[in-house]
Order: C-alpha cells, then sequence, then structure tokens
C-alpha cells in the first residue's frame, strides 16, 4: 500500500483548478515544523557556499543577468540529498500521479532547487517552458518565509491568459503555501525587500537518466 499523503479531496480541487486556470495555490502544504527544517538546510548550504547565482537557459547558452534574475540557488541532487526533503518531494510526486491519471499530464520526472532571494532581488516577466522543448510541464513552487508580510516583498505575479487582464494574480510567498502553474504560463517574482526563502521545481515530461522518476 503506498502511503496517502495528500487527501483525496485536495487532489481532486489541484486537477480541477489546473485545468480551468492553469494554476492553483495549496496553503499550508507544509507545516510550520517542515518549513522550518528546510529553512535551516538552506541556511546550511549558503554556510558551506554551496548556493549560486542562477542563471537563464539551458547550459549552452548559459548566462547570468542580474537585471532579470537575482535569485541564488542550489540544485537538489536526488540521489545524495533527498532524506530531508522527501516529504515534499513524496507529495510533489503524489500529485503529478494523480495528475497523470486524472489529466493525462504525461508527467515522468521532476527537479528541483533551493532558493533564496536576497533582498532587492526579483525575477522579471518570464515563462519557464524553455522555447527549444517543452520538458517541463508544470512549476511548483513551496514558499519558506513563515512570518511573510506585505512589507516584506517578493510576491508572485501570474499572468494566466484566460483571466485577460495583464494586472497579473498576485500570490503572497506565505511560509508553507504551494504554487502550482503550467510553466508556459507567464509570470514574475516582485524585488523582495528582505531575504526570501523557497523551493523551486518543476514537473517534466521527460524522464531523467538516473533516479527514481515519477511513477
Ligand atoms: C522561477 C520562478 C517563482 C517564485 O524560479 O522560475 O518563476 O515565486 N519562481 O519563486
Ligand atoms: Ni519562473
Amino acid at each position: 500500500m503506498v502511503p496517502q499523503n495528500v487527501p483525496l479531496e485536495l487532489l481532486e480541487r489541484i486537477a480541477d483548478h489546473l485545468i480551468e486556470k492553469g494554476y492553483v495555490i495549496i496553503d499550508d502544504f507544509l507545516n510550520q515544523e517542515q518549513v522550518d527544517e528546510l529553512v535551516e538546510r538552506i541556511l546550511f548550504h549558503r554556510e558551506e557556499g554551496n548556493l549560486h547565482k542562477a542563471g537563464i537557459g539551458k547550459p549552452e547558452d548559459y548566462q547570468v543577468i542580474h537585471e532579470v534574475r537575482g535569485d541564488y540557488i542550489q540544485w537538489i541532487d536526488r540521489e545524495k540529498n533527498p532524506l530531508f526533503f522527501s516529504y515534499y518531494v513524496d507529495r510533489i510526486k503524489e500529485i503529478a500521479r494523480f495528475l497523470n491519471r486524472t489529466c493525462f499530464l504525461g508527467l515522468r520526472d521532476y527537479e528541483m532547487h533551493m532558493t533564496v532571494y536576497p533582498p532587492g532581488a526579483g525575477y522579471e516577466r518570464h515563462v519557464d517552458a524553455f522555447q527549444k522543448d517543452d520538458n517541463r510541464r508544470l512549476t511548483a513552487v513551496c514558499y519558506l518565509n513563515s512570518s511573510w508580510t506585505p512589507g516584506d516583498g517578493g510576491e508572485l505575479l501570474l499572468y494566466p491568459v484566460t483571466d485577460g487582464g495583464e494586472e497579473g494574480i498576485i500570490v503572497s510567498p506565505l511560509g508553507g503555501r504551494l504554487a502550482l502553474f503550467e510553466s508556459t504560463m507567464a509570470h514574475e517574482v516582485l524585488p523582495a525587500k528582505e531575504q526570501r526563502f523557497s523551493i523551486t521545481g518543476w514537473m517534466l515530461n521527460e524522464r531523467h537518466l538516473q533516479g527514481e522518476g515519477i511513477d
């Protein structure tokens, strides 16, 4: 019996909202303790000097453009590193499997990085699905600032085409909250005023060469 970490009701709400709107926001996806533990891990990696300035695009056209994107990241090595965040990954995989069964998304793998936006950093409007391939199907961001308040900045703005307006939907990066959206949807991160922690990940249509994948 595979343990059921995400209640069926929530899985159904996620699928319905994703199909209808192209995004879904889930509050309290992680509890306080889990959020604190992940922040601790990120701070540890930062101390160790493992976080590096994020770039844009695929390795072959890799470039660091400070004006576009100001976050620091470390990719999570699925072989070496997974224990401390397995609770999170297991739930993400469960959502992916449910979406495969109900919406035929063909999700086969995932990738994730720890992310820190220092004060002043944001990420200009962009899409995550690379132009040359559409392997990134869904973006999943879990926010880790447990005492976030509006003055802290760093809101996510989503621009779903169906909603027409160019204003964007404002998603506050509340600790424990998960934002899940189509990777082809335009979005941006407003400049953070306080440092902003998150786990950023993607559900992929192609399988990595190594690792356990989604199914
Ligand atoms: C990204 C991104 C959104 C967020 O890393 O591609 O758009 O809210 N992140 O952190
Ligand atoms: Ni993005």
